[in-house]
């Protein structure tokens, strides 16, 4: 009975639900095989069948409504297990139904650090649900903020999730390795989110940082693909991706080699986070270790192997080293005489179709190549209303967040993109999405919108910027915890066995 439970009717299933959640807090976390997964999205599905560990995979990322799932039953036939990493050859699963016999017949035995951690996971879940069933959240320190309103697929279950999230996520992050390649901190330009990232996990004083291996929930590659690529583009320049692959790949068949962690999960609890631009093609001469790895990416293109539900959407920042994001000139929504405005350099299709169309055309709908020197780039963007956010040489774009920073409304030009934190946020309340192919009908779209409807708008992106902010050391619901809370989320939705 693989079934799964809409929440959009939550009080004629709350009898089930209720029974559900006695079930999950009393059986599943540890004993049973079953696959908990915990969804803050999208229409039901039955996992026919889930492996162990790997990520959920079915169909489109339908995001308009809350759903969770039901445990699936799966002592027999047990999950197909992604074998461990082999260098040469990969042997097809032996048949596991004697593994999980085997499996069943140790849980009798004290407690593995594992199990416990998968424990700890099934009680994180059940609280969850529980807030979802109640829609309300519980939590025993102050918090500084309670998610509330339509910006949120559901308020309770992140607000829950983000409780539980502070309270129990540990991260192990990999100490092999050198710098500059490896543990490198603040990076600059479009890349820098990559090493704020990576020094908040490292230098700062993280509540998240595991301070042994085995209790971690997940497991962090501190490598950082711009700057593998700053030290190895210029002295070999003719062999340079062949490099940046091998490095990467590298690095992770060292610490499966090492450690048992890797091979434990397929991998599906470790991640790494890139900004840059090459980062998808990591996987190219080898890919068979990044089957299951969480991949935070900026260039979450879905058509470059990018999966929403395995890997995470990260936001683009154009920066300096240490700076903690762009100023805020935004005037009052009544203060801003343009309607749409954007800057920016000549790369990608999508831009090609907007200049053709736009660029230096129209008063209201200010396009440039290049800004006049008396124009100031962020004070533009805190006159306009809709702040447009075309694609370039890869989907995500830095004035997204620069958009929010000005109270200005993004309005994202894509195909294919993922965007950030889609698990949680609903873009549709806060951002205006328009297809590449209407280029054209920019300033018919956009006049269109209801001036109330667009101040609803700018209201909720002065809302939701709170989830895109730097802080250092990191602070509650900022884009560091909504980072790791988009990893905590994919890994309350995997099991890890206890065979290891
Ligand atoms: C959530 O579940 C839906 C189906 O119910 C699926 O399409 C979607 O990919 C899932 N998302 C995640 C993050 O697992
Ligand atoms: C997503 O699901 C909702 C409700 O089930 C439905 O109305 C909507 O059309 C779906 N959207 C997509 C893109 O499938
Ligand atoms: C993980 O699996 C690979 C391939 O089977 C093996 O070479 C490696 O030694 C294993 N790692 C550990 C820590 O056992
Ligand atoms: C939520 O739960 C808390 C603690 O259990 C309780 O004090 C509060 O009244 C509840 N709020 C609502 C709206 O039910
Ligand atoms: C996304 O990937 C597709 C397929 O590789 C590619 O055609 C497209 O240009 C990419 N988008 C961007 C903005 O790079």
């Amino acid at each position: 009975m693989a079934e799964a439970l809409d929440f959009r009717s939550p009080y004629l299933l709350s009898v089930t639900l209720l029974l559900l959640l006695v079930v999950a807090i009393f059986f599943s976390p540890l004993n049973q095989r079953h696959h908990l997964s915990l969804n803050f999205s999208s229409s039901p599905t039955s996992f026919s069948s889930p492996s162990n560990f790997q990520h959920q995979t079915t169909g489109n990322f339908n995001t308009t409504a809350l759903h969770a799932v039901a445990p699936a039953p799966s002592p027999s036939p047990s999950p197909t297990t992604q074998p461990p990493l082999e260098p040469r050859s990969r042997h097809a699963p032996s048949s596991t139904s004697t593994a999980s016999k085997l499996s069943q017949a140790t849980t009798k035995k004290k407690k593995s650090k594992t199990e416990r951690i998968e424990e700890e996971l099934g009680i994180a879940r059940a609280i969850i649900r529980k807030a979802i069933i109640t829609k309300n959240a519980t939590s025993d320190r102050k918090e500084i903020y309670i998610p509330r309103g339509s910006v949120y697929r559901n308020p309770y279950a992140f607000h829950q999730s983000h409780v539980e999230m502070v309270k129990r996520f540990k991260i192990w992050s990999y100490k092999e390795g050198d710098l500059p390649m490896v543990h490198n901190g603040p990076t600059t330009y479009i890349y820098s989110i990559e090493g704020q990232f990576i020094f908040e996990m490292e230098s700062g004083p993280s509540p998240f940082v595991a301070q042994q291996p085995d209790e971690a929930h997940a497991f962090f590659l501190p490598l950082s693909v711009s700057k593998i690529t700053d030290f190895l583009i210029r002295p070999h320049h003719e062999t340079f991706f062949h490099r940046l692959d091998r490095t990467f790949t590298e690095y992770i068949y060292v610490v499966a080699d090492k450690y048992p962690y890797w091979n434990r999960s397929g991998g599906a609890d470790h991640f790494f986070v890139s900004c840059h631009d090459w980062a998808p093609i990591i996987s190219r001469d080898d890919p068979r270790p990044y089957k299951n790895l969480i991949k935070v990416l900026c260039n979450a293109n879905t058509s470059e192997g990018f999966k929403p539900t395995r890997d995470v959407s990260l936001p683009e920042y154009n920066l300096k080293a240490f700076d903690l994001g762009p100023p805020r000139f935004g005037e009052p929504p009544d203060k801003r005489p343009l309607l749409a405005f954007f800057a920016g350099a000549a790369h990608g299709d999508i831009r090609s179709i907007l200049f053709e169309h736009w660029k230096e055309k129209d008063d209201e709908v200010r396009v440039y190549e290049k800004l006049p020197k008396d124009l100031n780039y962020h004070k533009l963007m805190g006159q306009t209303k809709f702040c447009l956010c075309p694609s370039g040489s890869e989907v995500a774009s830095p004035r997204v967040v620069e958009a929010m920073y000005a109270g200005c409304v993004p309005v994202l030009i894509s195909d294919y993109y993922a965007v950030p934190f889609d698990d949680v946020l609903d873009w549709s309340k806060f951002s205006i999405q328009i297809p590449p192919k209407r280029i054209s009908e920019i300033k018919t779209i956009l006049k269109a919108v209801p001036y109330s409807k667009y101040l609803k708008l700018q209201k909720r992106v002065m809302q939701v910027r709170r989830h895109f902010e730097l802080n250092r050391p990191a602070k509650p619901y900022d884009v560091f915890h909504m980072v790791l809370h988009s990893v905590w989320l994919r890994r309350l939705n995997i099991r890890i066995p206890d065979r290891f």
